[in-house]
């Protein structure tokens, strides 16, 4: 009797271990980590240097991943997925793909004049989406190259230079990162949006992205494409800091340069509005496009970002407007700009 249940229990626990096997095996049935690393590996043409160096970031790959699904579980405005970041730890990818350095010299920047501030914010449009309107290029692609910066100045630039000339043209990231050297912006290393907009006035202009295009790494000054001055602006402002209603005010003008700290759930953003937590650390330039709410009411900007069209939606990021608190969701309103043309 005694054996007998001895060896009921042991064939149970084969059954139990052959299921749960064949669970892996089996199509149709929830793949391993190291099945989904793998297809995630081949989804992002991933490949690494050893086999230490995978298994290292496998590990990072399902702490991401588990990460993803448990806040997928909960209740949320926004939702996580993977993608091409996810076998980053967040330090990692903060310190590859943003790229915000605004100058020690510049926490004290004087005010300058704020062509929005008689604006009224009861007067401004319900909704605006600088995309349709034709003011906003395609999402581009900073790479592994810490120039934001650059991308959130050329976006700005592009939409204001429609908006007052009526053509929409797609201008060079690279310039700024291999010409705008002689001051505190530093290609791939960083820099700072006012800061570009300064090296395309001195320059009196900036050449486009086909002629001048971007190959996510600093080189050289090409001063042949820097003399082709395609488009140019006449000054730039800053918007009032601290303030979402005076950003509200600029964006219903025009697109905007602004400065977000982008570390904790950015990196997996997939969808939704996006409302945190994070913090106020600035350290990645973007440009808003636009402003809306969703159906229940919940306020957003949008938000065109340079890491590709396979992160956020479609390379966008709707962020919570309206919250509590003058410095906006993840500094939002606290440091932000915009060209203009006379
Ligand atoms: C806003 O209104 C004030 C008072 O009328 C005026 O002095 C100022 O120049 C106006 N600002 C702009 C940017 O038009």
């Amino acid at each position: 009797m005694r054996s007998l249940f001895l060896a009921l229990v042991v064939v149970g626990a084969f059954a139990a271990s052959a299921a749960s096997a064949s669970r892996i095996i089996l199509p149709g049935t929830t793949p391993s980590s190291a099945q989904r690393y793998q297809q995630w590996m081949a989804q992002h043409g991933k490949a690494y240097k050893d086999a230490a160096e995978k298994a290292h970031r496998f590990e990072i790959f399902k702490s991401n991943m588990e990460h993803v699904e448990r806040f997928n579980a909960g209740k949320h405005k926004y939702w996580l997925g993977l993608n091409q970041f996810s076998d980053l730890t967040n330090d990692e990818f903060v310190g590859l793909y943003t790229g915000y350095k605004r100058p020690a010299s510049k926490f004290n920047s004087p005010k300058t004049s704020f062509r929005y501030e008689n604006v009224s914010v009861a007067a401004v449009a319900a909704t605006v989406d600088w995309r349709k309107r034709g003011a906003v290029t395609p999402v581009k692609n900073q790479g592994q190259c810490e120039s934001c910066w650059a991308f959130s100045a050329v976006a700005a630039t592009e939409g204001i230079n429609k908006i007052k000339r009526g053509k929409l043209v797609s201008l060079s990231e690279q310039e700024l990162v291999d010409c705008d050297v002689n001051g505190e912006d530093d290609g791939c290393k960083g820099g700072y949006m006012e800061d570009a907009f300064k090296f395309i006035i001195n320059n009196g202009g900036i050449d486009t992205e086909r002629n001048y295009p971007y190959d996510a790494a600093a080189g050289s000054c090409n001063s042949k494409k820097e003399a082709d001055r395609a488009v140019d602006i006449t000054g730039f402002e800053i918007v009032p800091e601290n303030s979402e209603s005076a950003l509200l005010k600029a964006v219903s003008g025009q697109p905007v340069s602004v400065s977000v700290d982008a570390g904790g759930n950015f990196q997996h953003y997939k969808g939704g509005i996006f409302a945190g937590p994070c913090g106020t650390k600035l350290n990645h330039g973007v440009t808003v496009v636009g402003y809306d709410a969703d159906e229940d009411g919940t306020k957003y900007w949008l938000v065109k970002n340079s890491w590709g069209t396979g992160w956020g939606e479609k390379g966008y990021i709707r962020m919570e407007r309206g919250i509590d608190g003058v410095k906006g969701l993840c500094g939002i309103a606290m440091d932000a700009s915009y060209p203009t043309i006379n």
